[in-house]
């Protein structure tokens, strides 16, 4: 057992744990974090996806002592009570059917909206790949990330339109 700090949703934790223990694990049994789910516990369906600086991270597979950077799990999409966009764009578009792999898409969702607020339909697709529904929920997932897209445009538009009408 050793003493291992992890930086989680703005907060840093120390457990006392076997550090081969997966990332999940921790979240999940010690952390009380319970967004991430244990799917496959392979690697391959993406449930257990949390996000360390900035990237999308199968965390069923990840021994804990190998994570030095700030992690992020689905608890810490809300800011101060107000829901992520991507999570009201999920309410708004009924995405999750029995929920299970939702965790998951969330989390992917985020980190490419990150590292590309304007994807193309073949970017989002791309860089959904992999992360499995059982309830084919794929159609409202990509609908929810549009709808994202398109209100991030639309805000900015009326922020440049707001600012014209000012100088004018
Ligand atoms: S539970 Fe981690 S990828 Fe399936
Ligand atoms: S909503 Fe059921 S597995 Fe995706």
């Amino acid at each position: 057992m050793s003493v291992i700090s992890l930086s989680v949703n703005g907060a840093v934790h120390e457990v006392d744990i076997d550090p081969a223990t997966p990332l999940l694990y921790v979240l999940r049994n010690d952390l009380g974090l319970r967004g991430p789910r244990f799917g496959c516990g392979l690697g391959q369906c993406g449930a257990c996806t949390v996000i360390i600086d900035g990237a999308a991270v199968r965390s069923c597979q990840l021994p804990t002592a190998a994570v030095s950077g700030n992690i992020t799990t689905l608890e810490g999409l809300a800011q101060n009570g107000i829901l992520h966009p991507l999570q009201q764009a999920w309410i708004d578009e009924q995405v999750p059917q029995c929920g299970y792999c939702q965790n998951g898409q969330l989390m992917t969702a985020k980190a490419l909206l990150d590292r590309n607020p304007s994807p193309t339909d073949a970017e989002i697709r791309e860089g959904m790949e992999g992360a499995l529904c059982r309830c084919m929920t794929y159609y409202r997932i990509h609908a929810a990330i549009k709808r994202v897209v398109s209100n991030a445009a639309t805000a900015l538009f009326i922020d440049a339109s707001d600012k014209t009408e000012a100088q004018v």
